[in-house]
């Protein structure tokens, strides 16, 4: 097991075909002590519930500073310590550039890009006083590629945004011993995208992916396991793709 003694809050993890809870299903098996964060209370609690009662669910916002300190409070008093972060509350709009209404930009950045500042500034405290941690961040292809697969300009900005973010606490955080890396996935087949995608355009976007098959909730959750564990002590910094080739650069 990768993560015994381990324990780990992730957000954005209560959805029930999502990344955050395929990767809490797979840190609970791996021996990690999970916290389930979600801006959904009683599906975290549900789905910690299901994980067992080592883990639990706790409600969060991760877009007000105020809801991360919280929620971080409650999960280092429940297990006394936390090892590892996985920043993966995200939301996405099908928008043109021309139908992002100020309110569209807001909301995409507050939850997919401040969230990652937010939840990071409520843990990193803790984890300098025990200099050791590990955080990993949700980006997308879409930061890389400039969107074009489902979500608008506005998710590719803050996508992009999380990636620069990441490396730039990486270099800050790396001499107290925690380190940043981020996850850029291509399609993952998830309910993210709302039952807006149909099968045709989910039948083109396989045309240009080498590994000719969507993504699945826990080809991601393998990456972030691998982000988390030890097995990555000496990488920080970097970003790590999970798109099946559609992206080879
Ligand atoms: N599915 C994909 O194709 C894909 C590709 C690249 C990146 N991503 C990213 O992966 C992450 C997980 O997405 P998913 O596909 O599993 O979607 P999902 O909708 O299944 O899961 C997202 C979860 O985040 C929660 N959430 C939303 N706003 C929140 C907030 N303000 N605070 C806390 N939690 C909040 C939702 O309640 C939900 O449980 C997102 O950041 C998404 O942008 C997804």
């Amino acid at each position: 097991m990768l993560l015994t003694d381990k324990t780990a809050v992730i957000s954005g993890a209560a959805s029930a075909r999502g990344i955050g809870r395929a990767t809490a299903r797979l840190f609970a098996e791996q021996g990690a002590r999970v916290a389930i964060l979600d801006l959904d209370a009683t599906a975290a609690k549900g789905a910690a519930a299901e994980l067992g009662p080592d883990h639990i669910g706790i409600g969060c916002d991760v877009g007000d500073l105020t809801n991360c300190r919280q929620a971080a409070e409650q999960a280092i008093a429940a297990f006394g310590k936390i090892d590892i972060l996985i920043n993966n509350a995200g939301i996405s709009q099908p928008l043109k550039v021309m139908d992002i209404a100020p309110e569209n930009w807001q909301l995409v950045v507050d939850v997919n890009l401040t969230g990652v500042l937010y939840l990071s500034q409520a843990f990193i405290p803790h984890m300098r006083t025990r200099k050791q941690g590990s955080i990993a961040c949700m980006s997308s292809v879409s930061a890389q590629r400039g969107g074009g697969i489902f979500g608008g300009p506005h998710y590719s900005a803050a996508k992009a945004g999380v990636l620069g973010l990441a490396k730039a606490m990486a270099r800050e955080l790396g001499p107290d011993g925690i380190r940043v890396n981020s996850v850029t996935p291509g399609l993952i087949q998830t309910d993210i995208t709302g039952g807006k995608l149909t099968s045709e355009m989910k039948a083109d976007i396989i045309k240009g992916i080498p590994l000719n098959r969507l993504g699945d909730a826990k080809d991601v959750a393998n990456i972030y396991l691998f982000l988390a564990s030890d097995l990555s002590a000496y990488v920080t910094g970097a970003v790590i793709d999970v798109n099946g080739g559609m992206l080879i650069h």
